[in-house]
């Protein structure tokens, strides 16, 4: 059996962070947008001989950046697939082949933008498919596939549902908001990766020991201005918490923005917790003049335009 799924990356609108919690977690307060830019996971079965332990047997990792995805069982997308076997072994459905896993990635590695998790999202549905397909019963559901998903990493159950949602709790507690328009960013992806926990915890520095913003957990502008469908509203509400220590740990990101609006988009945010840079423009054909002129700048080691909101993660067919 052969399956492909496909999933897509995100950028945080609004990214409020609240107090660390007592689990080492931030209490968030953010809006998600997927994007266009995606990861296509490819789930071959192998062989037929039964195992114990691990069902993956191998992962393969092509497209941006590969080298810096690991190819072993700490790969979001092969824990993804343990976890829907054993949810299906716990009732009595065990497989009775191992798969291969094929990822074509097209988001950026440790960018901000919630690439593990795609792969995550888009290998949840594959396993998913798999299991129900051999054993001929219905599909785990979305209830129980956004359990697992919370369990992988805080964004994956957002890579599963896609479009904008509210997210709160870890970012795991999704709820859709409204949005009829479609948005046109141009995204800088930069080749030095910033790790998501080094900047959360960087943020906790700053706060205990600088006087820096206080978290903005009110969100309401920012889902008045998606309603709104007026992109200039929309810029003027984009906000990220994390921006302050990103920009400590990568300080040339302050040119990647200034140079941003100096190209003409309308705003520009660190996407989650960086390093990619997101830039909001009127529409296509003012995203592609902004990108040009970002590309002139050489701030930043690639360009791209990319719309939102795009899908959740979806099997192709
Ligand atoms: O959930 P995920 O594995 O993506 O989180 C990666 C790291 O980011 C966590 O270990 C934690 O340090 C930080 N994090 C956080 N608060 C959140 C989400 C992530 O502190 N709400």
């Amino acid at each position: 059996m052969k399956l492909r799924a496909q999933a897509y990356s995100k950028v945080n609108l609004f990214l409020g962070v609240g107090p660390r919690r007592d689990d080492g977690f931030h209490e968030l307060s953010t809006i998600f947008q997927s994007l266009s830019l995606n990861d296509e996971v490819t789930l071959r079965t192998e062989g037929s001989q039964p195992h114990t332990g691990a069902w993956v047997k191998g992962l393969k990792v092509r497209g941006l950046a590969h080298n810096e995805v690991p190819e072993d069982q700490s790969n979001l997308a092969w824990k993804a697939v343990t976890a829907v076997v054993n949810a299906y072994s716990s009732e009595g459905y065990v497989p009775h082949q191992t798969v291969h896993l094929d990822i074509r990635k097209g988001i950026p590695v440790a960018g901000g933008m919630a690439g593990g998790s795609a792969d995550a999202a888009a290998a949840l549905l594959l396993a998913d498919r798999w299991l129900s397909t051999v054993h001929q019963v219905p599909g785990l559901g979305e209830e129980r596939l956004l359990a697992i998903a919370a369990e992988l990493g805080s964004d994956v159950p957002f890579s599963l549902l896609g479009g904008t949602q509210r997210g709160e709790g870890r970012g795991e507690k999704l709820s859709a908001v409204a949005n009829s328009t479609r948005w046109w960013w141009v995204i800088a992806l930069s080749r030095i990766g910033l790790s998501t926990p080094k900047v959360f915890h960087t943020l906790d520095h700053l706060r205990d020991t600088q006087q820096i913003a206080p978290p903005q957990l009110d969100c309401s502008g920012i889902i008045a201005a998606l309603a709104s469908g007026d992109p200039l509203k929309l810029a003027a509400e984009l906000h990220n918490d994390l921006a302050a220590p990103a920009l400590a740990l990568q300080p040339a990101l302050r040119r990647t923005l200034e140079a941003g609006t100096e190209a003409g988009a309308l705003s520009g945010i660190i996407s989650g917790s960086g390093p990619t840079c997101a830039f909001l423009c009127h529409d296509r054909t003012h995203a592609d003049a902004v990108a040009a002129r970002l590309r002139d700048s050489q701030v930043a080691d690639t360009i791209v335009t990319a719309y939102g909101p795009a899908g959740g993660a979806e099997i192709l067919e």
